[in-house]
């Protein structure tokens, strides 16, 4: 696993947006999952602003709220449409984003597995992780090898969730997510954190043991992991003095800088 750590959410945000848009570039065909939250928001926004070409890119969300259709303002549709797809040439056919409203639950995620499938597997996959631990929303309890399903939101996520909503009454009680096993079989999982209120969850998800209590933990079974953090989400880490020579150390070649800020007016809440 190889731990970035940067002084702001802003520059680790920009070290990740040099990663995809370098994907994006050599691989026009790439496949990205891609996660909702208040983690990405500047990395969609700076990525969209360097006009890459989109056409064959395909993309798939980890989840999507139960109940919540893809109008509604807080859905994960209404998210991924206003911050990313409306803002690049993306093929609309190309975007899979869980849908909240399925019938029939069961039979719409075996569906979602396999066009994950058959576009060949996600190259890179984006992750943010909650307070709880969570990837996706693979709640504590959520088996390693979990493939798309249902699951319930713990109490936890609700509230951090409700700032979203106005209201922890608001939030919706299930969604449908991607499971633990379907995110470790990405090709290059690519993990968010930053503030000090992640500082625990990323800690353990790190240096902890593996344990379906703590679902980010499984990233470790994951031979190819990159974590952008900011300093208040590394404060936890033991090894954080480590972590930091290793990138400094790296060979040129290896690095991602980070990329210019483009959208330098941008306050994103955290
Ligand atoms: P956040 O959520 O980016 O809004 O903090 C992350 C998550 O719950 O995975």
């Amino acid at each position: 696993m190889e731990v970035v750590i940067q002084p702001t959410a802003e520059a680790a945000t920009m070290v990740a947006v040099r990663l995809l848009a370098g994907l994006i570039r050599q691989k026009p065909d790439a496949v990205l999952g891609l996660a909702t939250g208040a983690t990405p928001l500047r990395l969609y926004w700076e990525l969209a602003a360097l006009k890459l070409d989109w056409r064959r890119i395909k993309t798939f969300n980890l989840d999507e709220y139960v109940g919540v259709g893809p109008e509604h303002p807080q859905s994960y549709h209404s998210f991924m449409w206003k911050n990313l797809f409306n803002r690049v040439n993306i093929a609309k056919p190309n975007v899979h984003i869980p849908d909240g409203l399925a019938k029939d639950i069961p039979g719409f995620c075996k569906k979602y597995e396999k066009q994950i499938r058959t576009a060949g597997g996600i190259d890179l996959q984006l992750l943010g992780i909650g307070t709880d631990g969570h990837i996706g929303f693979n709640e504590p309890s959520s088996s390693l090898a979990s493939r798309t399903r249902i699951n319930m939101l713990t109490r936890q996520t609700r509230r951090d969730n409700a700032r979203f909503f106005g209201s922890e009454e608001r939030v919706p009680h299930h969604a449908i997510t991607m499971g633990i096993g379907t995110i470790l079989e990405s090709r290059h999982c690519v993990l968010l954190a930053f503030g000090k209120r992640k500082a625990r969850a990323v800690a353990e998800a790190i240096e902890g043991p593996v344990t379906a209590m703590h679902p980010a933990s499984a990233l470790q079974l994951h031979p190819k992991v990159t974590v952008f953090l900011d300093e208040p989400a590394a404060a936890e880490l033991k090894l954080k003095h480590y972590y930091r020579r290793v990138y400094d150390y790296k060979p040129d070649w290896q690095k991602e800088r980070p990329m210019r800020l483009l959208h330098s007016s941008i306050l994103v809440v955290l």
